[in-house]
């Protein structure tokens, strides 16, 4: 599926955004609109060199071992079925990975924080280790977790000019979430963030 085009241009300032960011916990059931992902999307993960490559967080080597996912519940982005997409990064689409409304497993997954399953969006930012270790050796690990940290804050930012808000998880089963996404194995999930408009 084609996401619409991004917008370049706000009405939030970035010092705005960095002062009222805050991991929220409690979500309003309200569905994101198709801009609203494909912004979010954008800002994790998107290119932002035209007619290159280059994407919106900074990569060792330029080499993105970063892959992303949406987990959409039900009813929790208008015109897109409850499923699990993977964000196709060059050509600004979605991919479906599996259907359903997962987001109750997924909170499972992350040691039964259950209150992760009230947002409409869980984005899942993944590293497959092996796309920087083939220049750096294990230090392309730390290099991933590092360009996991920069996609989770300009999420967070993206998601206060949206009028979002958003959270971050890193306390899940890897082996568990892995299977409960159906993504594959060497797709080590880093990053968990539920977005939406805040309770
Ligand atoms: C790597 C990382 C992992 C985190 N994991 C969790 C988590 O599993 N559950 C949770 O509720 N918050 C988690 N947090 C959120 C922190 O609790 C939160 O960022 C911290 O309390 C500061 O609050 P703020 O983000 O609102 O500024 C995590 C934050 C980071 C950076």
């Amino acid at each position: 599926m084609k996401l619409p085009p991004p917008e370049y241009e706000g009405t939030v300032s970035v010092e705005a955004a960095i002062k009222q960011r805050r991991t929220v916990r409690a979500f309003d059931s309200r569905a994101l609109n198709l801009n609203q992902l494909s912004q979010l999307l954008w800002a994790a993960s998107g290119v932002t060199q035209d007619g290159g490559f280059k994407r919106a967080a900074p990569s060792a080597g330029a080499l993105y071992p970063m892959d992303v996912y949406v987990v959409a519940g039900q009813t929790g982005v208008e015109q897109i079925e409850a499923g699990i997409y993977h964000y196709q990064v060059g050509g600004h689409l979605l991919s479906p990975v599996s259907q359903g409304d997962m987001r109750q497993s997924v909170a499972r997954a992350s040691l039964s924080q259950m209150w992760m399953a009230g947002s409409p969006i869980i984005i899942v930012i993944s590293a497959e280790y092996g796309r920087v270790t083939v220049k750096y050796g294990k230090r392309g690990i730390r290099y991933a977790m590092i360009e996991a940290g920069h996609i989770g804050q300009n999420i967070f930012l993206q998601a206060q000019t949206l009028g979002l808000e958003a959270a971050i998880v890193g306390a899940y089963d890897d082996k568990k979430l892995i299977d409960v996404m159906n993504i594959p194995s060497a797709h080590e999930p880093l990053l968990l963030m539920p977005v939406g408009y805040k309770a």
